[in-house]
């Protein structure tokens, strides 16, 4: 898959995996990543499906519509990528936190829904429910930070919620940080992650 990886000034810290939105690039999250946390390994990632032109991580049959057989192919897919990644670059496989924009977190999500070691933790802006009718594998004591709008017409709070308790009954433990905005990604939620970030992580209050 199309990537960079940055290698961060402290090995020890997690690697982020960043996952961006339709039409995004592997570059787009990089500043939200800074602000997280400056000295993390990063490792940005294109999706491998094109939508007229604009990237995406798995097809779509319409606006919130997924291609479930796609969506399952493309997780496989991202899973396998990072293990070999992780050889190539030489970072923790184990220590992996995503973050994730919409599309980017949808597919986060569905790393987190198909396989119990894919991630150790994940930060996902504005996701919906990738699959249902599904179970999850145990997720006991991973970290989820969801940021969600009020007013999100893609991913309303209903499906925010819907995907917070089927993580928690997988076993995540999951925060959520609600903002009265849409789905566009805000200053003030990325901050709000930052916080989850340092205490969780990092073993600060901020
Ligand atoms: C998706 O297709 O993953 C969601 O609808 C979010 C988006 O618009 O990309």
């Amino acid at each position: 898959m199309k990537h960079f990886f940055h290698k961060g000034k402290d090995i020890n810290q997690p690697t982020f995996l960043l996952l961006h939105g339709t039409g995004g690039t592997e570059t787009d999250l990089l500043p939200v990543a800074g602000m997280i946390d400056d000295s993390a390994s990063v490792l940005g990632v294109r999706g491998n499906v094109s939508e007229n032109g604009m990237p995406r991580f798995f097809r779509r049959l319409a606006e919130g519509v997924f291609d479930e057989e796609d969506l399952i192919f493309r997780t496989r897919e991202l899973n396998e990528f990072i293990d070999q990644a992780a050889v190539c670059h030489g970072f923790d496989r184990d220590n992996v936190i995503a973050i994730g924009y919409s599309n980017g977190a949808n597919i986060a999500a569905s790393l987190l829904f198909h396989y119990e070691h894919a991630l150790g933790g994940a930060i996902l802006f504005h996701p919906m429910v990738p699959r249902r009718g599904m179970d999850l594998p145990n997720l006991t004591g991973t970290p989820v930070f969801i940021g969600a709008g009020t007013n999100d017409p893609i991913c309303k709070p209903e499906e925010t919620k819907e995907l917070a308790e089927r993580l928690e009954r997988a076993g995540a433990s999951v925060d959520i940080g609600w903002e009265n905005f849409g789905h566009q990604l805000t200053h003030s939620e990325v901050q709000k992650a930052a916080a989850w970030y340092a205490r969780l992580f990092k073993g600060e209050l901020k």
